[in-house]
Order: structure tokens, then sequence, then C-alpha cells
């Protein structure tokens, strides 16, 4: 169990803040890293070359690290609908066939796919998780001959429902299907091995769980792919581009690895030292460790939640990371708000209330919600 982590983060002791699924405070590192970042423009003197590849190189291996990846397979991307849009013009759908999706599933993992099913032909499917229950099921059950393609996460972002990759890998293998992932929701805080999901892409936004600022994250591409197309043709990740003098000897070849999906202006100055500072806490933490205090402190939490008559996704139902809990008839409506009102901060997302406290929470904001949700409901 790590113990609370709160000095490491500026929350005032009277907010607080159970909602890193919405978007994770930024740590005192992170932004005194990003503060020097922003200072390196102010003298553009002191720029140097490496300096528009090894920052992003160093993120890129840490990403590698918590996934257990190949850090040359990994690419620096914006958002996950940029990562979910590169593996949208490097795969295929036939007319008869389809993309797998949850049903609630994320926008980002959704409109993409439907764009290709529009430029191809074929299906999207969203395939409804029984409430109450991990959607591995749901999801096997609907993999046939005739899915292209599964794009998923690890937990469903509004109600933590689980999703075994391996087990869903595994199926895809049996139908050739390529997998297609979202991690937002879990990369950071739920344990993967990569070696063994094997994902075809894997996209990652940096601002929840890996506690990165807005507007970088990961998209993980697999060996098979990575003579692809990139979203956009920069010059930085053309090959010999560190000679910047000779940037007009136009050439076809790319840097190794996934480098060519990289976003462009990757380099950012000003935000890759604060994404290199939170990933080599969460590093040091270990996601193992980070995974099951969080469970451990969110069972607690469930039992006293269920006791006031929500009812929370089942431990083995929902990552340890993050609850979801259905709230008892005649909530209301402005739960939220009167939550906010008294500084405790959460989410609701399709219909559950959303839970989801980091290594920054400590005994006496769970108590301020439980008191809280007591008086309330
Ligand atoms: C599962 C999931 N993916 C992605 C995002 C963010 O998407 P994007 O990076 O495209 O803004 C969110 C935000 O809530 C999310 O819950």
């Amino acid at each position: 169990m790590i113990p609370s982590q709160r000095h490491l983060f500026a929350i005032p002791r009277d907010v607080a803040y159970l909602n890193c699924a919405y978007m994770g405070p930024l740590m005192n590192s992170v932004v005194s890293a990003c503060d020097d970042g922003v200072r390196m423009k102010a003298t553009p003197w002191t720029l140097t070359i490496p300096d528009f590849y090894d920052p992003v190189d160093e993120a890129r291996a840490l990403f590698a690290g918590i996934v257990n990846a190949d850090a040359k397979g990994v690419a620096m991307v914006p958002a996950a609908s940029y990562g979910i849009e590169t593996a949208v013009r490097n795969l295929r759908l036939d007319a008869g066939q389809h993309v797998l999706t949850l049903a609630d599933q994320f926008p980002s993992q959704v409109y993409p796919w439907r764009r290709m099913s529009r430029r191809d032909g074929g299906e999207v499917l969203q395939i409804p998780v029984p409430k109450g229950q991990a959607a591995t099921s749901a999801v096997l059950d609907a993999i046939t001959d005739a899915t292209s393609i599964v794009s998923v996460g690890n937990v469903l972002w509004t109600n933590g429902a689980l999703i075994d990759l391996i087990a869903v890998r595994e199926a895809c293998d049996r139908v050739g299907a390529a997998l297609v992932l979202d991690l937002t929701q879990s990369a950071g805080a739920l344990p993967i091995d990569f070696a063994k999901v094997r994902p075809d892409f894997a996209v990652a936004a940096g601002y929840k769980w890996l506690l990165c600022p807005y507007t970088t994250g990961f998209l993980y591409v697999a060996p098979q792919h990575r003579d692809g197309e990139p979203l956009e043709e920069g010059w930085i990740t053309r090959k010999d581009s560190e000679k910047f003098s000779a940037l007009v000897e136009y050439t076809e070849d790319y840097q190794p690895g996934a480098i060519r999906f990289d976003m462009g202006q990757r380099a950012n100055f000003a935000l890759m030292p604060g994404v290199i500072a939170a990933l080599k806490q969460i590093t040091e933490w270990g996601v193992e460790n980070l995974y099951n205090t969080l469970s451990a402190r969110n069972s607690d939490l469930c039992k006293r939640l269920s006791a006031l008559g929500l009812t929370p996704t089942p431990d083995d139902a929902r990552g340890g990371h993050f609850i979801g809990a259905g709230l008892p008839d005649g909530a209301p409506a402005d739960l939220l708000a009167q939550l906010s009102e008294r500084q405790i901060y959460l989410s609701e997302r399709g219909g559950s209330l959303r839970i989801t406290p980091h290594l920054w929470n400590d005994d006496e904001d769970y108590d301020r919600l439980i008191v809280a949700l007591g008086d309330i409901l």
C-alpha cells in the first residue's frame, strides 16, 4: 500500500477531489518542470537540436515501461481521437464486416469508426454491457467471423466495467481481427502487459491517469503497422531530419519505428518536461503498487456506498481504480452541484456516479464524501 501522496499535489485541505477519470491534477513537480519548459522558449538561442529529439524519446521509453512495450513502437499524439484516427487510416473494413465497440463508449473511439464505415462499407456495432457486470463476456460473445476490428478500452469510461484484454486478443486472433485500444481511462493506474495483449494500435491520452499535461498522449503501433500512413507528413519524422540545414533535401524515408506517426511539433518544449516528470513518478510508485492501493481503498469505499443505498459495480466486475455506482431512487438531480458546494468533486456519466480517487486522496476525503452523500440522499 502506498500512503497518501497529497503532499506532492497542490490540492487544498478543504477540497475532496475524487475525479481522476475527468482530469488528473498536475503534481507540483510537473508544474515546475513545465514552468522550466515554457521558459526555454524565452531564450530560443539556448535550444539545441537534441532538444527536439531526446526528451520525446525519453517520454516514449517511460510510457513503454509503464505498459511493457517496445519504446520504438510509441508515437507522441495530442489526443485519443488522433490515435484512433491513425488506426482508421491504416486499417480496412470490408462490406459485410464490422467494428466492434461497446454501447456508451467514449465518442473519440466511436466517431472515427463511423466515418470509416462510410468510407469502406461495413458497420459499427455497439454492444451493450449488462449493468453490474464486467464487459468481457459481452465482447467475446459478439466476436464472429465478420469482426474485422475490436475497439475497446480496459474499462468502460462510464462505470469502470472491466474488459479482459488478453481474452479479447485471443478471440481476435481466432477470427483474424485487429485490436485497437483506447487506454485513456486505465493506462498509468491499471497494469497492462502489451507483450501479452498485443494491440494493433493502443492510444492513451495523458491528462487523466498518466497525470500528464493536457494535449499530450501516446500511441503504440504494433510492428506490422509501422510502415503505415501517418495522419500528417511533417518534417521531423523524416530520415536525417536532425540535419536542419539539409531539410530541403527531401526524402521519402522516415525515422525508424513508430516515429512517423508522431504529431506535428511533437517536441513540445513547454509540456514535454512535465510529461517526463509525471511518468517518472508513476514509474517510481509502480503501477502494480498504485493499482493495489487504489483497489483496496475503493473496495472499502464501495462497501460504505452500498450501505447508503448506492449500487457500485461489484469489485470483480470493475477496474479496481475506478468506481461507477448507480444512485438510489429519489436522488436529487442536482446531486453533483450540491457536492461541489461542499468542495467534493466527482462526475456522473451514463447514469453512473463516477468516483475515481487517486493517491492524493486520504481518509478525510473519503469520510467527507460519505457524510455528504448521507446528508443529501
Ligand atoms: C475513454 C476516454 N478516451 C478518451 C478521452 C479523451 O478523448 P480525447 O483525447 O480525444 O479528447 C476520454 C475523456 O473523458 C475518455 O474517457
